[in-house]
């Protein structure tokens, strides 16, 4: 594996006004973080869902892959994408948040294959990776942020490569959960209705350079997108 790149100066000290603002109880509270930090909650959070969707977003790498995981996620996803990867891969896990970074550090102790680094991922990103991964994170940032994400982390898969979004969805208007979804959306995740209903390839102008694949789940509460970038 390459040598760990350094944090990010700008990213060790300022945190975005949005992440501070809406979820210092979820990120960067260090009594909260190990109660959430759990596969219970995380599972009861999607809904039982979480295994399935964390499975089906790490079986679209390869072992031997350089993979960037676009932020921390709570539970074994890491673990699970450094282990896809394998000993002759490289797994890059990008946050901007240092409470989050210390805590991935700690669960992918052993995992050689796997570094952490402090970054905001609205700036540039490296560009050479086999795939990147974005596991709910896109719900939890205001529009603008979001373009900026997307455009950083396509520009950061090489020709052959793929992007893999997970995240939530407007659900079908039947779907029983649908009324507890709004309103966990208004009180808890403000930035997350303006994700709903809005393509993420209409995100980035880079799009035009990658082949896109969509599907949902569970009554279409969740997406799961892949752009995969054309060689040429
Ligand atoms: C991936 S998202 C949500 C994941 C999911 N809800 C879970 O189960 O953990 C949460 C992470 O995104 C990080 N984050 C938010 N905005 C970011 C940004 N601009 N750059 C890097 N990390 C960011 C936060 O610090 C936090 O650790």
């Amino acid at each position: 594996m390459s040598p760990p790149k350094r944090d990010s100066a700008a990213a060790t000290e300022i945190l975005p006004d949005y992440l501070s603002r809406t979820y210092t109880w979820a990120y960067l509270n260090q009594r909260t973080l190990p109660w959430l930090d759990r596969s219970v909650v995380v599972s009861a959070i999607l809904w039982g869902n979480a295994g399935r969707l964390m499975r089906a977003a790490v079986a679209e790498f390869a072992p031997g892959q350089k993979v960037l995981q676009a932020a921390c996620v709570y539970g074994r996803f890491s673990m699970m994408l450094a282990e896809r990867v394998g000993a002759h891969g490289e797994l890059e896990v990008v946050d901007v948040a240092p409470l989050q970074i210390a805590n991935v550090r700690r669960k992918l102790a052993g995992h050689t294959q796997a570094a952490a680094r402090l970054a905001d991922l609205c700036t540039p990103l490296g560009r050479d990776h086999d795939g990147v991964c974005c596991f709910f994170l896109l719900h939890e940032v205001p529009e603008h942020q979001r373009r900026q994400i997307v455009d950083n982390l396509l520009a950061a898969v090489k020709p052959g490569g793929k992007a893999v979004f997970v995240d939530y969805h407007r659900c079908a208007r039947w779907h029983p959960l649908g009324p507890i979804m709004t309103l966990v959306f208004r009180t808890l995740e403000p930035y997350a209705q303006s994700l709903l209903d809005t393509p993420i390839e209409s995100m980035s102008a880079r799009s035009a350079d990658f082949d896109w694949s969509h599907r949902t789940l569970f009554g279409g509460l969740y997406q799961h997108v892949v752009a995969a970038r054309r060689t040429r």
